[in-house]
């Protein structure tokens, strides 16, 4: 205890008695012995009080240097309480006040963990910059997109260029770049101004999200329009040729007639077959993320589409032939839609293989290994002894309209969709389809489609 205040308390609580009592004695109105004893009474209960007193204004001042503490140390001794009940209250009001800050504060610590979590795991780069337009921090995203040239993605001149108008004022900022590092990609910036800023200098935010597949989807879209177009016009242009020939030189001209409404009927069919194709294929788009319900007969559908090709194959002079091993158990599957796979592979081995040549259709049980998934599942096989592909087209025969000669393709009346067809009604029935084909000795379509759906 401070020996100062000690004195000056003991000294003002014990003056005016002690005072009074020795003015008493001077004048002779009490005696001096007894004046004398309560004054000295008077000052040993005034030091008495004092020192209490100054324990406990003590003890209050050591409860708010500890409360003026960021937080209490759960291992630093509670501190007594005053006895004097007015301070008590203080210290007990003052505890209370403490406690309720330590909450507030655990919360907001709570919070600002959370925010980061979620800052990190967006999905989206996220970047937050400083004043000085450099990063102070990249989330998962930016960091595994990015790495090391994230500061190359903002030194890109069209992302400088919308921070610098975020920076001036100009509101939050969007534009598309093309960013070539670390790989080539297209990339939706949006810059947003954190006004005013955040602690710890946070300034702006930037979002990066990758817009390259949709790009390439809109592309594809654009490209697939323009293909069907393309593939309606030429035979519209056709017909509507032959259609002024016949009104015009060839009005009088019964042979001619009778030829160009021959090739028109050909190219009305044509036309027909490819929006038929056109509306199978986008039908069962619709529904390729929904596995089929029905269960087939392969054999037997396989017997009836083989049946319905003999004319042509007799007409080509080809032999085709159907192997069934016996005793096969039905697949799970959109029957139509399998009849449709192996219409469009026998049709492509009869338009494509050699006249005078061999179709061979075959339908077996999956054998274990040589890359079929292990579940239990059939394989269907059309081989054809014609031309051939060359090695490079194979990956690319499944793109819609995509062949590898045209023009023979649509002399046979071809659309290029038959094998996008085939591609989609597989991948539905969570098939997996093959072509394997070498020049000048013919091709195999391998379709092996599993007996139950997983
Ligand atoms: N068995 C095959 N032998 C050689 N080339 C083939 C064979 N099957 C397909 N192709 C090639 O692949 C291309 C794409 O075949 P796809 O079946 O998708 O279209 P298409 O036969 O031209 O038209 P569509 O089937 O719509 O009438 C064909 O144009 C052809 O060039
Ligand atoms: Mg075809």
């Amino acid at each position: 205890m401070r020996l100062g205040p000690f004195i000056g308390a003991s000294f003002a609580v014990a003056a005016v008695p002690v005072a009074a009592l020795l003015a008493l004695a001077v004048t002779g109105s009490a005696t001096p012995g007894a004046s004398l004893a309560a004054a000295g009474a008077c000052a040993a209960a005034a030091m008495a009080l004092a020192a209490l007193f100054a324990r406990d204004l003590h003890l209050l001042a050591e409860t708010l240097r500890h409360a003026a503490l960021e937080r209490q140390h759960d291992s630093a001794p509670p501190l007594a309480l005053p006895r004097f009940p007015a301070l008590q209250r203080i210290a007990l009001a003052i505890g209370r006040l403490v406690r309720a800050r330590d909450a507030r504060t655990a919360e907001v610590g709570r919070l600002s963990t959370a925010n980061e979590a979620i800052v990190e795991a967006l999905p989206d780069p996220l970047l937050v910059l400083g004043e000085d337009r450099q990063t102070r921090r990249a989330n998962k995203a930016a960091r595994e997109a990015f790495g090391d040239d994230i500061p190359a993605v903002l030194r890109h001149p069209g992302m400088r260029a919308a921070i610098d108008r975020a920076f001036a004022g100009a509101g939050p900022q969007t534009t598309d770049l093309q960013l070539p590092v670390p790989m080539p990609r297209e990339v939706r910036a949006s810059v947003f101004l954190l006004d005013p800023p955040l602690p710890g200098g946070a300034r702006a935010i930037v979002v990066l999200s990758d817009r390259t597949r949709e790009r390439a989807l809109d592309r594809m879209r654009a490209d697939f329009v323009a293909n069907a177009s393309h593939e309606l016009r030429t035979p519209l242009a056709g017909l509507i040729g032959f259609i002024d020939t016949l009104r015009g030189p060839a009005a009088d001209d019964a042979a001619a007639q009778s030829r160009f409404l021959g090739i028109m009927a050909e190219q009305a069919a044509r036309m027909n077959r490819l929006i038929d194709d056109l509306l199978v294929l986008s039908h069962i788009e619709l529904d390729e993320h929904q596995p089929p319900l029905g269960r087939a007969d392969l054999a037997a559908l396989l017997q009836r589409v083989v049946a319905g090709f003999e004319p042509e194959a007799g007409r080509r002079r080809v032999t085709l032939r159907l192997t069934l091993a016996p005793g096969l158990p039905e697949v799970a599957g959109d029957a139509d839609q399998l009849a449709q796979v192996a219409q469009n592979l026998i049709d492509n081995a009869l338009k494509y293989g050699r006249d005078g040549g061999s179709v061979r259709v075959e339908l077996a049980e999956a054998p274990p290994g040589q890359g079929w998934p292990a579940r239990p599942g059939l394989l269907f096989t059309v081989a054809d002894d014609g031309l051939g592909i060359a090695r490079q087209h194979l990956p690319r025969l499944t793109e819609r309209f995509y062949r590898v000669d045209a023009g023979r393709s649509r002399a046979v009346g071809g659309t290029g969709l038959g094998l996008a067809i085939v591609k989609h009604i597989v991948s539905r029935h969570r098939g997996v389809l093959t072509i394997a084909s070498e020049e000048a000795k013919g091709t195999t379509c391998s379709v092996w489609l599993p007996v139950e759906q997983s």
